[in-house]
């Protein structure tokens, strides 16, 4: 398939854009801070920190912590290992409901409960075998992005 040229000039932090590749979903988000200084603290609860599963194997520049290119963003595919089911956005630190009181912002599976942090890295115990897959990408510049 084709790839696709994302324009993230205008994406601010805490935000997140959707972008279609491969009749998939794939999200840019832009992480804040706060967002990247969370996942030291989800590293060890986790099941796969550094991102060594295979289901889908994740390219060796997103072979970190952070699971991308450049920290503050992240670009992954927007569907679950699980099943299929699409994530949905739980940015917000803190209790929300059917999360743990200490939430340090990720995303949640609304079908099975899986649980995933701001790298799209899966908790441990949860029904997603694997982390979200991360695309092939590259930068054409500080705000074009090609994904594919
Ligand atoms: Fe996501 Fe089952 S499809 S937890």
């Amino acid at each position: 398939g084709a790839a696709v040229e994302v324009d993230i000039g205008a994406l601010k932090p805490g935000e997140k854009l959707t972008v279609e590749w491969r009749g998939k979903p794939v999200w840019i988000v832009r992480r804040t801070p706060e967002q990247l200084e969370a996942l030291k603290k989800t590293t060890p609860q986790v099941a796969d920190p550094d991102s060594k599963r295979t289901a889908y194997p994740t390219p060796d520049y997103a072979k970190n912590e952070y699971r991308s290119i450049k920290p503050e963003y992240f670009v992954a595919v927007g569907i679950c290992s699980h099943l299929g089911c699409s994530p949905s956005d739980k940015f917000q630190t803190g209790a929300q409901p059917s999360l743990p009181d200490d939430w340090n912002g990720g995303f949640l599976c609304p079908c099975h409960g899986s649980t995933f942090d701001m790298a799209g890295r899966v908790f441990k115990n949860k029904p997603a075998p694997d982390n979200l897959e991360v695309p092939p990408h590259m930068y054409l510049s500080d705000t074009k992005l090609l994904i594919g």
